[in-house]
């Protein structure tokens, strides 16, 4: 720098020293040479091929997967229904009773006049005897009431007055009513089921209240 101020100054080193446009002048076309120079060069020069290594990874990966699954579910549904019933039975007494029934009345009956009735179910004949009886009953203990069956065979009997007397028709078989229905004659070996009877006094009503025996043909008179 100090050249340049110096040779302005002085006239006559300008002659011999550079200057300034020269020098940029000169510098620039050195600097436009190199730089051709360089792409010239570049240009020319052959290019290599930079072949970078290269790293293969080959990666295989192989699953296999094998599943078995074997499952065997066997259900087996039973439904088994058992109903069992138990059936007791309880024997429960009954009490069962004869019926106290109203059979007849006093003025109903007359000496040798039977009256065929029934008293539950059971056929039955209801005599004045006109004498005491066993079992008789009224003002004169002589009113009584017998099962009609014959003990024999079940054979129907009817009275005969005259002799005061059941007969069985069948096998003439013969009871007394006044004894308390005794077999008088015949096949049958039984007494007739007699008719326990009550008296009423105030109305003369008669009534039934049961059978001294078992009447011909049940098991039960009840
Ligand atoms: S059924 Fe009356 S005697 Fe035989």
């Amino acid at each position: 720098m100090n050249q340049w101020v110096n040779s302005v100054g002085s006239e006559g080193e300008r002659k011999n020293s550079m200057s300034r446009r020269e020098f940029l002048a000169i510098s620039a076309a050195g600097i436009v040479g190199l730089a051709v120079g360089y792409f010239a060069g570049r240009a020319t020069a052959p290019v290599k091929e930079v072949v970078k290594p290269q790293t293969v990874t080959q990666t295989k990966t192989e699953t296999t997967t094998a599943t078995t699954t074997a499952t065997a579910t066997e259900t087996l549904e039973r439904t088994v229904t058992t109903t069992e019933t138990e059936t007791t039975t309880v024997e429960k007494e009954v009490l069962k009773a004869y019926e106290r029934v109203k059979i007849a009345n006093i003025r109903d009956l007359s000496v040798g006049k039977p009256l065929q009735i029934s008293y539950m179910g059971r056929p039955i004949v209801v005599l004045k005897l006109g004498e005491p009886a066993q079992g008789g009953v009224g003002p004169d203990n002589d009113i009584v009431a017998f099962s009609t069956l014959c003990t024999h065979m079940g054979g129907g009997l009817f009275y005969d007055p005259s002799n005061k007397a059941l007969v069985c028709p069948l096998h003439y078989s013969v009871f007394d009513p006044a004894r308390g229905g005794m077999v008088v004659v015949g096949h049958a070996t039984e007494y007739l089921p007699q008719v326990i009877l009550e008296y009423d006094e105030n109305t003369g009503d008669i009534y039934a209240v049961g059978f001294n025996r078992l009447v011909y043909g049940v098991e039960s008179n009840l």
